[in-house]
């Protein structure tokens, strides 16, 4: 007899199916979560309605919240566009590609002020599934493509709405608020926006 391989996503909906299966139990297994989001292959008209692009910045599209287990999101990156180095919570980041590339630069946490120290850099590739924690480091991801976007699915968990962000020239750390720029595929009105950023 053949041995059973695990499950394989048909459709995005298959794969949030599997991963709110995945994430009822409290021990998670990095490997499985990582090979389980690469084994479904990107079809855009399965999450476009999520890829809301913004000229300026990468934005932030909330797809599923997991049933408070994690949080999936997916970003819009132009071109050009990337995120500052930062650090992840104390919670697990898998970040799959669903469309062009990314470039993922890691850093040491800062032991002293000066220019932080990197640790390595890679370029990701669609389908691919790249991990990170605070015990990894930090890093920063780059659409360093200057004639196509990128689109890129991530699974946080736990969920968190604040990060730290780093100055790589002196290390200084900024705490920031996670916003979203859309919700299941609906935009966010910019008054709410607002409004959320004060409280
Ligand atoms: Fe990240």
């Amino acid at each position: 007899m053949e041995h059973t391989e695990v499950a394989k996503p048909e459709t995005l909906d298959d794969l949030i199916k599997m991963l709110h299966e995945i994430f009822k139990s409290d021990n998670i297994n990095v490997e499985e979560v990582q090979t389980l989001m690469e084994s479904y292959e990107s079809k855009p008209q399965e999450w476009k309605k999520f890829a809301i692009f913004d000229q300026y910045r990468y934005t932030r599209n909330l797809v599923d919240e997991g049933n408070g287990k994690f949080n999936l999101i997916i970003l819009c990156w132009g071109e050009g566009h990337g995120s500052s180095i930062h650090d992840h919570t104390d919670s697990h980041c898998f970040m799959k590609m669903l469309q062009g590339q990314l470039k993922e630069t890691q850093f040491e946490w800062p032991k002293s002020q000066g220019d932080m120290v990197q640790k390595s850099q890679r370029i990701l590739l669609e389908n691919k599934v790249a991990y990170i924690n605070d015990s990894i480091g930090l890093h920063r991801v780059e659409n360093a493509s200057h004639t196509e976007g990128a689109v890129s699915l991530h699974l946080y968990s736990p969920p968190f709405q604040t990060c730290q962000t780093f100055d790589q020239r002196t290390g200084h750390k900024n705490t920031v608020q996670m916003t979203f720029w859309s919700k299941y595929g609906e935009r966010i009105p910019v008054e709410t926006k607002r409004s959320q950023e004060n409280n």
